[in-house]
Formats: C-alpha cells, sequence, structure tokens
C-alpha cells in the first residue's frame, strides 16, 4: 500500500476511533463538569496511535472492523485517563497536553482525579460491552486491558519513572518504559488477538512487538521531550530533567537508532505472529520517521534544549 492510502487510512481510523469516543461519553451521565473534564481529556486533537495499531492488526486478523474501532476507543479512554493522571503537579505538573492545557489547570485538580477514575471505567465498561464476540473473547480482553493498567503494567512503570533506582541504567529504563508505555500497547496489540479468537502463543506474540513498539515510541518521546520545540509537539518540553531518560544514556544519534532497533524488535515479534509485511508494519515505519522527523532539525532542537 503506498504512503497516501496508508495516511488516509490510518485518518479514517482516528476519526471512527474518535467517533464512538464522542458517542460513548455523550452518553456518560455525569455531572457537567465532569462531562466536560472527561471529553476534554478523551476527545481533543490526538494521534491515536494505539487505536491505529489495534484495528490494522485486528483487520490483518480478519476481526469485524466495528468490533476494532470499539476496542481502540476503550483503549483510548484509559489512556486518556493516564495523561490526566501524569499531568496532575504530583506527577509531571504539565501546563500543556495536546495543544491545550491539561484536565487539571482547565478544570482543577480534584475534578481531574474523578475524571480519571470515570475514564478508566468508562474504558473498561466500552470494552467489556463489544458485541458481536464470544464472552470468552471478550474476557480476555478485558483481562488484557486491566493488567496493564495495573501493577503489571502502567502504574508501576509510572511509579519507578517517578522514583527511579539511583544505580538504574539502560536496563531499569527500558523496563520503565516497558510498564508505563509499553503494556498499553501489548494490550492493544494482543486485544486484537482475543477478539479474534487466536491461540496464546499468537497473542503473546502480538503482546511482545507491542511491548517493544511501546519502548520504542517512550524513547521518542523523550528525545522530543528533551530536544524538540513546544510548539511542534504540542505539550511541555523539559519536563524530564527530574527524570532518568534514554537521553541522558547517550546522544541523540545513538538515541535515534536505539528506538529504531527497539522497533525492529517489534516486527520481528509481528513477524513471529504471523503479521509481516503488512499494513501494521508500514504504518510502524512510517510512524518512525514521523516520530523522529523533529529530532532531525538540528537548528531547531539547539533553539529549545533546556
Ligand atoms: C506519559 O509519560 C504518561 C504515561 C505513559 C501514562 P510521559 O510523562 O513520559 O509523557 P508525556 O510527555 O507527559 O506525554
Ligand atoms: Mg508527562
Amino acid at each position: 500500500m503506498g504512503d497516501d492510502t496508508l495516511t488516509a487510512r490510518a485518518e479514517a481510523i482516528r476519526a471512527r476511533s474518535n467517533a464512538v469516543l464522542e458517542a460513548h461519553l455523550a452518553e456518560c451521565e455525569a455531572p457537567d463538569a465532569l462531562a466536560r473534564a472527561m471529553a476534554h481529556a478523551a476527545l481533543g486533537p490526538a494521534k491515536r496511535i494505539r487505536s491505529i495499531l489495534l484495528v490494522l492488526a485486528a483487520d490483518c486478523l480478519s476481526v469485524e472492523v466495528d468490533v476494532a474501532v470499539r476496542a481502540a476507543a476503550a483503549i483510548e479512554v484509559v489512556h486518556a485517563a493516564s495523561l490526566v493522571l501524569d499531568d496532575l503537579p504530583a506527577m509531571d505538573d504539565a501546563t500543556e497536553r495536546r495543544g491545550a492545557p491539561p484536565v487539571h489547570i482547565a478544570f482543577g485538580e480534584a475534578t481531574a482525579i474523578l475524571a480519571a477514575i470515570s475514564l478508566l471505567n468508562e474504558g473498561y465498561k466500552l470494552l467489556n460491552s463489544i458485541a458481536p464476540i464470544s464472552a470468552d473473547a471478550r474476557a480476555q480482553a478485558v483481562d488484557r486491558l486491566v493488567a496493564a493498567v495495573g501493577v503489571a503494567g502502567l502504574t508501576s512503570g509510572q511509579w519507578n519513572d517517578l522514583y527511579p533506582a539511583s544505580d538504574g541504567g539502560l536496563d531499569a529504563i527500558t523496563r520503565t518504559h516497558a510498564g508505563k508505555t509499553g503494556a498499553l500497547f501489548a494490550a492493544s496489540l494482543a486485544i486484537a488477538g482475543c477478539l479474534a479468537d487466536r491461540p496464546p502463543e499468537m497473542i503473546a506474540a502480538l503482546d511482545k512487538a507491542g511491548r517493544a513498539i511501546g519502548v520504542a515510541f517512550q524513547g521518542y518521546d523523550d528525545l522530543l521531550d528533551r530536544y524538540a520545540a513546544r510548539a511542534v509537539i504540542g505539550k511541555d518540553t523539559g519536563l524530564d530533567e527530574q527524570r532518568k531518560t534514554i537521553a541522558d544514556q547517550m546522544d541523540r544519534a545513538t538515541a535515534i537508532a536505539w528506538c529504531e532497533a527497539q522497533l525492529d524488535d517489534g516486527l520481528r515479534h509481528l513477524a513471529a505472529a504471523g503479521l509481516a509485511e503488512t499494513d501494521l508494519t508500514a504504518y510502524i515505519r512510517s510512524l518512525a520517521v514521523r516520530l523522529a522527523a523533529p529530532l532531525c532539525k538540528t537548528e531547531l532542537a539547539a533553539a529549545s534544549q533546556p
């Protein structure tokens, strides 16, 4: 598939995932400000990378697109919740997210915390309400999402990011990335396998692929925090100064190559799952190019360096 067709496909998935999200949130009965805070978090201009990965993987596995898009929207609601929490003053104390004030600045901290909890629950509900798939497939998918958010994934990863071991090097950083970001990417691909009722070995390969892609994505994200301009990424830069990231471990070119190696690892696991040379792999390759683009503009990076 050509670049233009792939871009159009990714855009169509983004639009469908947004539409499901919007419709689902519109049906939530919440006090007005809480509902608006949830919408602010979940409906802003987002890349929807996890959605696109899930839907492209599901398509390779012959899952109905309506089913895949609902699962993708569930992942996005959960991701939005994690960002609301991540932006709080007690965490990253962010001032901009997706080109707008984060939820705690727009609606206050208490509303932000309650919006995050509400969004998490809506994500689980949305995934658990998908039809027509078997109850077993649905239960497996929900299990994956719940595990990704919990101590086996995101919460431990976020904790390790906030309180890194003083002697932690690249391995520790990679484990942190695998938890805070890899787990939800892993769930996105593994859930596609669950919805398609594929065997455990294939779901395990999809999970590993997603984790590696998530680690790569977090690596690019940390490099953008260090080197890119705020206007380019639509969120704060320099917030990782208190954190241990790959930007401290190696120079920019080596770090970009490290991220590419993680993506290659992901592509190898996708090949093991039987998904080599698909729209999914083409999208992952194109993503690497797009994420790295602001890092390759030397003048821009020099101007924005902390
Ligand atoms: C994102 O982590 C939050 C989660 C993974 C839940 P970061 O703090 O590294 O990313 P940004 O820069 O806020 O998006
Ligand atoms: Mg952050």
